[in-house]
């Protein structure tokens, strides 16, 4: 079942690699932006650990949905403890709700998404543990991509979106 608004957005390294030790492999301020910018005013979905891995949390300006098995609902924010149910709220939304990671959510989340907005970075992380499920990306289209030279990583971001 494919829900319409549901869609990712997502940074990724050479071979999927997204994270390491609940963190970001990278500080890409060029994509940082492109984040916010995106994201602004639309809810975002994340698993507990990406919750505790924001630097500021709550994101501003975004509903937070928090997924957890365990832990009570931080203060202004709105969490599930399954799937079923944060999708049947994403239905009733009126906006795209964007799931922002972290590996474990991505891959339970994407057979649902209608987009995914992937930031690609060509940069090896070999010291990385958390992986995007890169082999279900075949089962969309790319339909925009703009390429952006990042200068604190003096390389080329490609931002591109697809659907299915
Ligand atoms: N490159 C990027 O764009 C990007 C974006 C976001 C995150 N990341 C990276 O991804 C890594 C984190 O990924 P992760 O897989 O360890 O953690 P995660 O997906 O953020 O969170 C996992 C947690 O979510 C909860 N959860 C998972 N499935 C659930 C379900 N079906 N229902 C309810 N709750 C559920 C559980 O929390 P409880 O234990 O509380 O029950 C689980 O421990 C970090 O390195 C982070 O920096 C990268």
């Amino acid at each position: 079942m494919i829900v319409d608004n549901l869609a990712i957005i997502v940074a990724i390294a050479q071979h999927g690699a997204i994270g390491r030790k609940n963190q970001l492999l990278w500080h890409i301020p060029e994509d940082l932006k492109y984040f916010k910018e995106t994201t602004i005013g639309h809810p975002v979905i994340m698993g507990w650990n990406t919750w505790l891995s924001l630097p500021k949390r709550p994101l501003p300006n975004r509903l937070n949905i928090i997924l957890s098995f365990k832990h009570t609902c931080p203060e202004g924010c709105k969490a599930f403890s399954n799937i079923p149910d944060c999708l049947a709220f994403v239905k009733q939304q009126d906006k795209t709700c964007f799931v922002i990671g972290g590996a474990s959510i991505y891959a339970q989340l994407i057979d649902y998404c209608k987009q995914l907005y992937i930031t690609w970075i060509d940069k090896e992380c070999n010291d990385a543990d958390a992986f995007f499920p890169i082999d279900k990306i075949c089962h969309f289209k790319l339909i925009n991509e703009k390429q952006h030279f990042a200068a604190s990583i003096n390389s080329v971001l490609r931002f591109c979106v697809y659907e299915r």
